[in-house]
């Protein structure tokens, strides 16, 4: 009960750096909303924008931005878009050896509608050539052709230049071949938000060590679009979307959710990152990483508590730790995941 108190308590202080205060680690510009990056997709050419979303899956929602401080937003009719300096697609980086420590809906049983839970927010130590991140991931289609969206926490010193912790997502229809990045740094997302977007980095700091957030993925259920929302000071806030017409299978639903924490190494011989909060599942108290409310969006668009029966588990190295459980109180379905990292040799990657 005292843990579920203080997460009450984090979630209603705003996990974004106040933008007045950023000397430039948030900057960003305000674009026409209807000339955003995502307009150049070649499928999206003539595609009509979508302000608000339809999502009856997130009961509740007052997506009024009316009561919202704006002034560090962008201007009506305007979106920010993330202009960090640093940020150059070649730094696109999504490769190199991958570790996860996920669960997930057992796939090609049922279509989904999205998923949503609460997670912790940290800042672990991550160095160049390596990222940290936390995510909820919503897939369908075949390996090859695998079409992916996922949303969460990452530190990532090569994408962003620095070692914040800045909301991220990542997107492919072809399992990361040719189509999909990080953010915006291609054309895809369209930003609806006007003060919350994709590399706002979290106000974390050696005062303030962890946050913690909502992020849902949902599909729009009169567009198909899949919906990007994150919930601070209980607002919910569309950030923004992906248009269906970007991808092949997610097109018609999702039939994997995941959740859970990832890392990647650039370099094979690099040291393998910390993920979560660096600390495994078993240590006491709140510091390590984790996820509570699991829940999924069914075919019928009800939010749902996921089914701990069911969920598979990947837990693949012995330098990050799983541990799945339903909880009591409002938590309901949730877990504990993250570990320190370590050497190459001793964090080899465990048969599935
Ligand atoms: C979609 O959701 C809205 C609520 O946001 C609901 O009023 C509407 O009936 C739903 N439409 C369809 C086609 O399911
Ligand atoms: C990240 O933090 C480390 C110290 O932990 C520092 O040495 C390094 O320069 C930082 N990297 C960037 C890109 O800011
Ligand atoms: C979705 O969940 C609701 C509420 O539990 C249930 O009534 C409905 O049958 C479910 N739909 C599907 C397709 O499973």
């Amino acid at each position: 009960m005292a843990s579920y108190l203080l997460l009450v308590i984090l979630i209603h202080s705003s996990p974004f750096l106040s933008q007045a205060k950023q000397n430039g680690i948030d900057s960003f510009k305000c674009v026409n909303i209807y000339q955003q990056p995502a307009f150049s997709h070649r499928k999206l050419r003539h595609h009509k924008l979508q302000t608000k979303p339809n999502i009856p899956q997130f009961p509740g929602a007052t997506f009024s931005r009316s009561d919202v401080n704006n002034d560090h937003g962008c201007p009506k009719g305007t979106v920010p878009i993330h202009a960090n300096p640093s940020i150059h697609p070649q730094n696109d980086i999504n490769s190199g050896v991958k570790y996860f420590a996920t669960i997930s809906t057992p796939p090609g049983e049922k279509t989904y509608r999205g998923g949503a839970a609460i997670m912790g927010v940290f800042n672990p130590v991550v160095k160049q050539m390596q990222s940290s991140r936390a995510n909820v991931w919503v897939q369908n289609g075949p390996t090859s052709d695998l079409n992916s969206i996922e949303a969460g926490w990452a530190v990532h010193p090569n994408l962003y230049g620095d070692n914040y912790t800045r909301l991220t997502a990542y997107w492919t229809a072809d399992d990361f071949r040719t189509t999909g990045c990080y953010n915006l740094l291609c054309p895809g997302f369209v930003q609806i938000d006007t003060s919350v977007f994709l590399g706002q980095a979290y106000l974390i700091n050696l005062d303030h060590p962890m946050m913690i957030e909502q992020i849902g993925i949902f599909q729009d259920n009169v567009t198909g679009n899949w919906w990007l929302v994150t919930q601070m000071n209980y607002l919910i806030i569309p950030v923004g979307y992906w248009p269906k017409k970007i991808f092949t299978y997610l097109t018609l639903g999702a039939d994997v959710v995941k959740y859970g924490g990832t890392t990647s190494t650039y370099l094979q011989q690099l040291d393998r990152p910390p993920m979560g909060s660096g600390k495994y599942p078993g240590d006491l108290g709140w510091v390590f990483g984790f996820f509570t409310r699991i829940r999924y969006v069914n075919d019928s668009y009800n939010l749902i508590d996921a089914d701990h029966r069911k969920m598979n588990k990947v837990l693949d190295s012995v330098c990050y730790g799983l541990m799945y459980f339903t909880a009591g109180g409002a938590m309901k379905e949730a877990m504990k995941f993250g570990g320190p990292g370590g050497t190459p040799d001793r964090c080899k990657q465990l048969p599935p």
